[in-house]
């Protein structure tokens, strides 16, 4: 009998203790839970009610795309974004991907620079030009086009290939990037979105290391309510460089192919929805 108590204690200390914390922390883990579906259920309520304010880039950028622009006075239908020239049905849903003419894997909007530089005439800074509207402000040429082109790939399966070397190595180099630790406070994409659960105040902190991913790339391009403008990848990946505390990335450059490829084929075979509404 004396060897009980100290066995009683260990029990205490050993299993029930850890289980009441355990237990405490699960509450507190729930009602995390409960303010980020809160906070999402607005999001949720216009996800479903359909109408975008995005609709308008999506109509002035099936407009642009048929339009004699440039110097060569040109429109954009012949251009190749990667099923052949002209096909703008599915083209998205497989990008980025590698194009043999510019030898580079290319994403939505890199790849329109390049055939409105040899389709139109235009040079690569006219073409870019205001690539990122303000806050609340009106979109360029160049995102009104790519939210009419991502959304003619509305309702597919995403199917980034992985055929070619490059297209391997984006992937690669995109995977590096994304657990990369530096800048002042050395973070890395993976240290904001490696797990699930997460949340930053009232922001859902999504996997993106996994098929989990999918849950948030097949839902770009987006209006971001916050942004008052519609946006795609290429800015979510410079306003999380921000987050990071890194340098501002350069528009289309392979640091932000990479890492949207890495993203995109980890969510190769969800459905693509776009545009959709964001906080
Ligand atoms: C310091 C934390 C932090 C880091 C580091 C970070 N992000 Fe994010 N990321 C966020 C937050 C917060 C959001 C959600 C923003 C919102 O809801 O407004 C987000 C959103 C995203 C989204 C969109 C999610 C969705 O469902 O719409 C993607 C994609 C993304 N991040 C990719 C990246 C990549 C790639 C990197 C590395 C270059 C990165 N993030 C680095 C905090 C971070």
């Amino acid at each position: 009998m004396k060897q009980r108590t100290p066995h009683h204690k260990t029990a205490l200390a050993g299993f029930v203790l850890p289980l009441l914390l355990l237990g405490a922390s699960a509450v507190r883990a729930q009602a995390a839970d409960s303010v980020t579906q809160q906070g999402n259920a607005y999001l949720q309520m216009m996800n479903e009610m359909g109408g975008n304010p995005a609709d308008f880039n999506i109509d002035d950028g099936k407009k642009l795309w048929s339009e004699k622009r440039g110097p060569k006075h040109a429109s954009l239908q012949q251009c190749d974004l990667g099923l052949g020239p002209g096909v703008v049905k599915g083209a998205y849903a497989q990008l980025p991907r590698y194009f043999a003419d510019t030898g580079r894997v290319q994403d939505l909007e890199s790849r329109l620079v390049t055939c409105m530089e040899t389709l139109q005439g235009l040079t690569v800074r006219q073409a870019d030009q205001d690539h990122f509207a303000k806050e609340g402000g009106n979109a360029s040429p160049l995102e009104n086009i790519a939210m009419y082109v991502a959304h003619e790939s509305d309702g597919m399966k995403i199917a980034i290939p992985q055929n070619t070397p490059q297209e391997k190595l984006a992937y690669e180099n995109g995977k590096k990037l994304f657990f990369y630790r530096a800048g002042p406070f050395s973070f890395s994409c993976a240290a904001c979105h490696s797990e699930s659960g997460k949340r930053i105040k009232i922001s859902a902190l999504p996997n993106l290391t996994n098929a989990e991913a999918a849950q948030s790339y097949a839902t770009w391009p987006a209006y971001p309510n916050s942004q008052g403008v519609a946006r795609t990848l290429e800015w979510r990946m410079l306003a999380c460089e921000r987050q990071q505390r890194w340098p501002a990335p350069k528009f289309t450059s392979n640091a932000v192919i990479d890492l949207i490829t890495y993203m995109g084929v980890n969510s190769n075979g969800a459905t693509l929805q776009t545009p959709t509404f964001k906080r």
